[in-house]
């Protein structure tokens, strides 16, 4: 398995690092996002790679952007990432990038929760609702909500964690119009994907899209789109409400970190070998289960 912890494409202008993507330049108007096999948990980014895991996370958005662009348009260009780099770069890109619109981030991050977990359940034990949303009383760790909740949260600077903020406060920033039409395709997207994944025993418990803006004012959805990273997928087999459920996702990870006594700052400890391969193992059933193919590497 090819791994890549940071990509080095010296023909393409760098635009900057995220915790888990490197994004170059193409032309004026698309950006080469490269998913490196970096993990950030609790926002700090892991010394060791997960060796497959950009390409997981790639070919798992590739298939949502297909399944659901019927509902929004999205970032893909079509343009193949080999096409635009160096011969010796492409290896670099092979399976783990693509070649995007360059979109103008919308700074709000669209959250939308199924199932009650997480900072959702820390929320609803002390005030009885999620980020301001009243639920009715009684609900255990990881039921099902009533409906699926759209709960907002401000993209944080780099090293800063993001922020929820009320769907109001996300009418001040952005405007009601582009608040609610973020909101209404937040939820058509979380509703046909939890279909879809329920037919292939994937719960996915919640999720975070991100949107962009083209140079005429259109919504895009852009940057990853229900992948491992940014949603949590449960198998359907071995869900049960009262507890935190097992996931195909880097809750493994978190849950070994937890269990250290570390500031959750960076610099990130150590990861053992067995941490590793247990996480990369879980990355590639999630995409096999949830495709029904083994990756393509
Ligand atoms: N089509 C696009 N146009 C412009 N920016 C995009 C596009 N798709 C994704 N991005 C941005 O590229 C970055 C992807 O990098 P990554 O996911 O590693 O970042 P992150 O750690 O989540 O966030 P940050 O950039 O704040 O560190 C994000 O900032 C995302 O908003
Ligand atoms: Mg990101």
């Amino acid at each position: 398995m090819n791994s890549l912890y940071e990509s080095t494409i010296q023909s393409l202008p760098l635009l900057g690092r995220g915790k888990v993507r490197d994004n170059y330049a193409v032309g004026d108007d698309k950006i080469l996002i490269v998913t490196t096999d970096r993990l950030s948990a609790f926002d700090v980014v892991m010394n060791e790679p997960i060796p497959g895991k950009g390409m997981v996370l790639n070919q798992m958005s590739d298939f949502w952007f297909e399944k659901l662009g019927h509902i929004v348009p999205n970032h893909l260009t079509g343009v193949a990432p080999e096409s635009v780099v160096a011969p010796d770069e492409v290896e670099q890109v092979r399976g783990r990038a693509v070649v995007a619109k360059r979109l103008k981030p919308i700074m709000v991050e669209a959250v939308v929760r199924g199932y009650i977990i997480g900072s959702g359940w820390k929320d609803y034990q002390e005030s009885g609702a999620i980020c301001g949303i009243q639920l009715p009383a009684g609900l255990r760790q990881a039921d099902k909500l009533p409906q699926p909740l759209f709960t907002p949260a401000a993209k944080a600077d780099i090293g800063e964690h993001d922020e929820n903020i009320s769907f109001a406060e996300m009418e001040n920033r952005i405007g009601a119009e582009l608040a609610a039409k973020m909101r209404d395709i937040s939820i058509q997207l979380y509703t046909a994907a939890a279909e879809y994944a329920a037919t292939r025993g994937i719960i996915i418990a919640d999720t975070k899209f991100e949107f962009g803006l083209d140079d005429n004012g259109v919504l895009h959805l852009m940057d990853e789109v229900l992948t491992a990273d940014s949603s949590r997928f449960w198998p359907a087999d071995s869900y049960a409400p009262g507890i935190s459920p097992p996931s195909f996702d880097k809750q493994f990870v978190r849950d070994y970190l937890e269990t250290l006594t570390w500031g959750k700052t960076a610099p990130a400890p150590a990861l053992p070998q067995d941490v590793i391969d247990k996480t990369q193992a879980k990355y590639f059933e999630a995409i096999e289960r949830l495709t029904g193919e083994k990756l393509k590497a």
